[in-house]
C-alpha cells in the first residue's frame, strides 16, 4: 500500500546523494559472521545480541546483515576500489536485519541510505558527510532536527581514558547493569551505550569524558569541522557522551535526532573510522560515513506523504465487446508513441462503474469507448480535474495526449 511513499522518497535521495558525487554500492544479504565481529565489535549490542547467525551446510558462519559499513569495507577491500581514485564516495539503500525488541521507529528487518567516503583524512569530508544527511533532511522539509557531534579522538589516546573511566566506575560496579559489569573489564566505552537508568545515571555524575583526553592532532581536526559546520550554517549541538554503539568509531561522531520521533529518536548516526579498512586486511584508508533509517524518515514525513497519493494518466472506458481490441491497441498506442500511464478496464461493468474506478485511480483523463464510438470513429475523452468532456477521432487520440507529459 505504501510502496509509492518508498518510490518517491529513494527516488529523490538517489538524486540528492548523486548530486555529491557518489555512485552506489550493492552488497550481498549475508556475509560471513566474522566480518561483523572483527569490524562492528564483539561487545556491541549489534554483534553481542542482536544478530541473526546461522551455520550453512558448509559449515560456515553466516550472517545477515545488521549495518552496511563493514560489508562495504569488504567489498572496498575485495575489489581493490582504493586504486581507482584517490577518494571513493559509494552510497547504499538497503534493507537490514537486528534482533531487536520491535516498536515504533525499530523493526527487525529495516532499511537504511547512507554513504561511506574513503580515502581522505581532512575535517572536509567529514563536513560533507554531515552535510549529506543534513541536506536530505532540509530538501524533505524537516524541521526541528538536531545535529549532535562529538570526537571520541584517534585510537591512541584510548587506553588512557579507559583507565581513567574504569578507576571512575570501578568503585561502583555494583550499581553497574550485569552487562556494564562484563563490559568494565572488556570494553569501557560500550557502558555509554546502555538503556539502564542506573548506568546512565553513573556515568552523568563524574565519569571522565572521552573529549578531554584528545590529541592536539583530534582537537584541530574537531575544531576544523566545527568551524566549516558554522561556514555552512549548519546547526549542531556538542555532546560529549556520543560515542556511538560501534566499535570502528576514531574521532568525528554524530547523529540528526528528531523530535518527531519519540523514543527512538535518531534518524541517522555516523562517523570517521580511520583504522577499520587496514583491521579487515586492507591498505591503511581513512573513512568516514554515515546511515539512516529510512521507515524513520518515513514516519516524520508521514502527512506530507499523503498528498503524494498515486496517479495514473488514462484510463480507458470499454463499453461492449467488440470495442475491446480497438481499447487494447489505443492503449498501446499511448504507452509505447508517449510513454504515458494508462490502465483499461478488464470487466465489461457499466459506464458509471468503470468511470468509479476511474476516479479511484485518480486518472488524470478517461477514454470512453464502445461500439458506438466505433462506429462512428470518434472516442469520448473526460478531463477528471475539470471534469468537462469532448470527442476526440479515434485517428487524433496521440495528437490530444502529446502534451501531457
Ligand atoms: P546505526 O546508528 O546503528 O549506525 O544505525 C543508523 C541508523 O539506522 C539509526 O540512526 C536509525 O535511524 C536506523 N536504525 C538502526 N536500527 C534500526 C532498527 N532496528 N529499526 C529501524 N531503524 C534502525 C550504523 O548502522 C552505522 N553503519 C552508520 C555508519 C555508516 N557509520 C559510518 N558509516
Amino acid at each position: 500500500m505504501d510502496t509509492f511513499k518508498w518510490e518517491s522518497v529513494e527516488k529523490q535521495i538517489h538524486s540528492l546523494i548523486k548530486n555529491y558525487g557518489y555512485g552506489e554500492i550493492r552488497t550481498p544479504a549475508f556475509e560471513e559472521t566474522g566480518l561483523f565481529i572483527r569490524g562492528v565489535g564483539k561487545d556491541t549490542d549489534v554483534v553481542s545480541k542482536e544478530m541473526y547467525s546461522w551455520k550453512d551446510q558448509g559449515n560456515n558462519n553466516l550472517t545477515l546483515k545488521p549495518e552496511l559499513t563493514a560489508p562495504v569495507v569488504r567489498s572496498f577491500i575485495q575489489h581493490n576500489l582504493g586504486r581507482l581514485q584517490p577518494i571513493n564516495r559509494l552510497y547504499y539503500i538497503d534493507a537490514l536485519f537486528r534482533r531487536e525488541r520491535p516498536q515504533k521507529g525499530r523493526q527487525r528487518q529495516f532499511h537504511q541510505f547512507g554513504v561511506e567516503a574513503f580515502g581522505s583524512e581532512n575535517p572536509e569530508i567529514d563536513v560533507e558527510v554531515i552535510s549529506v544527511a543534513y541536506n536530505i533532511y532540509k530538501s524533505f522539509g524537516i524541521d526541528g532536527m538536531v545535529v549532535k557531534i562529538n570526537s571520541i579522538g584517534s585510537p591512541n589516546v584510548r587506553p588512557k581514558y579507559l583507565k581513567e573511566l574504569r578507576v571512575y566506575l570501578k568503585p561502583f560496579s555494583k550499581r553497574l547493569c550485569k552487562t556494564c559489569n562484563h563490559r568494565l573489564d572488556t570494553n569501557a566505552l560500550r557502558i555509554f551505550d546502555c538503556k539502564n537508568q542506573n548506568c546512565q545515571e553513573l556515568l552523568d555524575e563524574h565519569a571522565p569524558l572521552i573529549s578531554d583526553f584528545l590529541s592536539d592532532d583530534d582537537k584541530k581536526h574537531f575544531e576544523k569541522v566545527l568551524q566549516l559546520l558554522d561556514h555552512l550554517g549548519i546547526p549542531y549541538l556538542l555532546d560529549f557522551k556520543l560515542v556511538r554503539g560501534l566499535d570502528y568509531y576514531t574521532r568525528t561522531t554524530f547523529e540528526i535526532t528528531s523530535s518527531e520521533l519519540g523514543s527512538q529518536d535518531a534518524l541517522c548516526g555516523g562517523g570517521r573510522y580511520d583504522n577499520l579498512v587496514e583491521q579487515l586486511g586492507g591498505e591503511p584508508t581513512p573513512a568516514v560515513g554515515f546511515a539512516a533509517g529510512m521507515e524513520r524518515l518515513l514516519i516524520v514525513l508521514e502527512e506530507s506523504l499523503q498528498d503524494l497519493r498515486k496517479s495514473i494518466d488514462i484510463y480507458i472506458v470499454i463499453l461492449g465487446e467488440r470495442a475491446l481490441p480497438e481499447a487494447l491497441k489505443i492503449a498501446h498506442n499511448l504507452r509505447e508513441k508517449l510513454n504515458l500511464t494508462v490502465v483499461t478496464e478488464p470487466s465489461q461493468r457499466g459506464v458509471k462503474a468503470q468511470m468509479k474506478e476511474a476516479n479511484r485511480q485518480n486518472a488524470k483523463f478517461a477514454v470512453i469507448i464502445g461500439e458506438n464510438e466505433i462506429k462512428s470513429k470518434f472516442v469520448a475523452i473526460k478531463d477528471m480535474t475539470k471534469g468537462e468532456q469532448v470527442e476526440v477521432k479515434i485517428t487524433s487520440i496521440l495528437h490530444y495526449f502529446s502534451n501531457l507529459n
